[in-house]
């Protein structure tokens, strides 16, 4: 049985969708449970004020009934709240009426480090807002619902996931020295899963790996621009005596260089992923760029934006990271009902001897 996510949705657009298939019936999900994890996601030191017009919620549209799933696809709703500021600008069909609110005029001046330049070259577009609506981090607000609902099934094999910033030296000073100057900073995380057993993964093809796969879904995150299981870049100055993770008798491990996955499988030691996030592109004293009209020299778009993200980033790549182990146990363990997945997940434990 395949786990598989589809989402859609702009910035500024009317609203934010996912459709969840390949879920098992009978998983219990609890709006409360999502609803605080999009809370998570617009907290942070550094934000922007418009985590204050948004307060995000989800609303279900399909395969939900009475708070169980329905082995049939989820579909997951976070309204922009932001979007009534935008009706003409973001009118998906073309607007009536004079133009009103925000949007109305084209953007011409790419923003460096943003997807404002290649999104124009790439589908012909004379507004950048057409590129960066969708490009902009917004809809990770969606990612991070499916991820509560990746959490819930995770949930019912014994698995928890955690993301947090990794502690940098001064973070909050940087982030108010970044406000002061008009500029931006990035950071570091990690995420950390408990409960996963060994066995989840494959080195039979490199798309199986899940090293491969966590890392592809982290750096799939916008700002996200290195990621490392366990020790990562490290291992490479240490010694193989150093490295590696001697096995005991009850064949589990005192250390945890190798971030809970060799070969590619899961080893039943914790996973830890890590992920460096750049400073974000929107400068509030803007870097040069070319206005994409005119063909002169300007300064790139200022719009309203965060001055550093990263324990947003915390809050994403936990989804991420939870979505795409939600994905691996439901390859290995299946059932069409949560009894089912569960049930396979107990036999393969009692096989193993992994208790
Ligand atoms: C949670 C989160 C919030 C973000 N907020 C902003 C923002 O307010 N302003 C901004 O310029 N970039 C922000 N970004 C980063 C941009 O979306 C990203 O840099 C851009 O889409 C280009 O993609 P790339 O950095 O992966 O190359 C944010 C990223 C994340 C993960």
């Amino acid at each position: 049985m395949t786990l598989r996510l589809a989402t859609a949705g702009e910035s500024h657009g009317p609203a934010l969708v996912a459709i969840l298939t390949g879920l098992p019936a009978g998983l219990v999900l609890e709006r409360k449970a999502i609803d605080a994890d999009l809370r998570r996601r617009q907290a942070g030191y550094g934000r922007s004020p418009r985590q204050q017009i948004e307060t995000d919620e989800v609303d279900v549209l399909a395969g939900l009934r009475h708070g169980r799933t329905l082995g049939t696809p989820l579909a997951l709703v976070v309204w922009n709240r932001d979007h009534k500021n935008w009706t003409w600008g973001m009118s998906p069909w073309p607007p009536e009426g004079e133009p009103e609110g925000k949007g109305t005029k084209p953007v011409t001046l790419p923003r460096p480090g943003h997807a404002d330049l290649a999104g124009v070259l790439k589908y012909g577009l004379s507004d950048v807002r057409d590129a960066l609506e969708r490009a902009s981090a917004r809809h990770t607000a969606v990612h991070v619902a499916a991820g509560s609902v990746a959490k819930a099934l995770l949930g019912t094999i014994g698995v928890s996931v955690k993301g947090s910033t990794v502690e940098e030296e001064n973070l909050r000073a940087r982030i108010d020295e970044a406000r002061k100057e008009r500029d931006t900073v990035g950071g570091v995380i990690e995420v950390r899963v408990h409960g996963v057993p060994p066995g989840l993964g494959s080195y039979a093809a490199k798309e199986d790996r899940l090293d491969a796969r966590l890392a592809a879904a982290v750096m799939g995150i916008q700002a996200v621009k290195g990621v490392e299981i366990g020790e990562g870049f490290a291992l490479a100055d240490k010694f193989g005596s150093e490295a590696h993770d001697e096995i005991r008798t009850d064949r589990r491990r005192d250390t945890n260089h190798a971030g809970g996955i060799e070969a590619g499988v899961s080893n039943g030691e914790e996973i830890v992923v890590r992920a460096a996030m750049k400073p974000l592109p929107t400068l509030m004293k803007p870097l040069a760029s070319v206005d994409l009209e005119s063909g002169k020299a300007g300064e790139a778009l200022v719009e309203r934006s965060d001055v550093a993200a990263v324990e947003a980033l915390a809050v994403v790549a936990e989804a991420a990271v939870a979505w795409e182990l939600a994905c691996a146990a439901r390859d290995k363990f299946g059932g069409d009902a949560v009894g089912d997945f569960a049930a396979a997940w107990r036999a393969y434990l009692e096989r193993i001897g992994w208790h």
